[in-house]
């Protein structure tokens, strides 16, 4: 175990050395263009100190593997299985080792369509965050797009939020909106709602990454 892990009686990830920078892993489970753009624009801020360590998938195929290794960070899929749609048990406790190996202090979902379960979210509580397509409260789970469209909605947008047990309902950190057109698909909402989450996704982990290491009297 790397010496910067406080070995979890808690199970919790605790920071030890006061000068390393901040680092955070990405769940995916596809294309991972938001996972994409949190490398890029980490190392546009490199005096932030704020680092990509790893990127796991649950999904063998996931593109976001190929474009993670492209872009120098490690990238690992780890086999979910046999849950179909969580994560859970001797699987959770796979990732949690593989994201404490490589020193990860925050943890961000990025298009991992599994629900996390108790033991991850014990050990990033307060540091795992997640997008999601829609302006939560509003349209949580699945089909989002489909469902805006269908309503009486007149705004559409995108939310990053601490990860808790209630599905999509952690507390919300940042929203960004846009006026959805007469003419929006399902397809067209999907990118025009995309294109407003890189930058979100971005200022909800700088943010919150700040916080931390002046919470835990690391050097800005
Ligand atoms: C994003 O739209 C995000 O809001 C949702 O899943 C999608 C992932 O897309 N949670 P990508 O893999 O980042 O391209």
């Amino acid at each position: 175990m790397p010496s910067h892990f406080v070995p979890a009686r808690r199970k919790k990830v605790t920071f030890q050395s006061k000068k390393r920078a901040l680092c955070f892993a990405i769940l995916i489970s596809g294309t991972g263009s938001n996972m994409e753009a949190l490398i890029r624009k980490s190392r546009q801020e490199k005096a932030l100190a704020i680092k990509p360590v790893l990127v796991l998938s649950d999904t063998e195929q996931a593109l976001g593997l190929k474009k993670a290794r492209a872009l120098g960070v490690p990238a690992k899929f780890l086999s979910a299985k046999p849950f179909k749609t969580k994560l859970e048990g001797g699987r959770e406790q796979v990732y949690l080792r593989a994201l404490q190996k490589h020193g990860a202090d925050m943890l961000c979902l990025a298009g991992f369509m599994r629900v996390v379960k108790k033991k991850l979210i014990h050990g990033y509580k307060q540091r795992m965050l997640n997008i999601h397509p829609s302006l939560l409260p509003k349209f949580k789970g699945l089909g989002t797009f489909k469902r805006v469209l269908a309503s009486a909605e007149k705004e559409a947008g995108a939310t990053v939020h601490l990860v808790e047990l209630a599905l999509d309902g952690g507390r919300i950190l940042e929203q960004a909106r846009l006026l959805i057109k007469t003419d929006d698909t399902a397809e067209t909402l999907k990118e025009r709602v995309q294109s407003l989450e890189y930058e979100l996704y971005w200022h909800a982990l700088r943010k919150r990454a700040l916080f931390f290491r002046k919470k835990q009297g690391l050097k800005k």
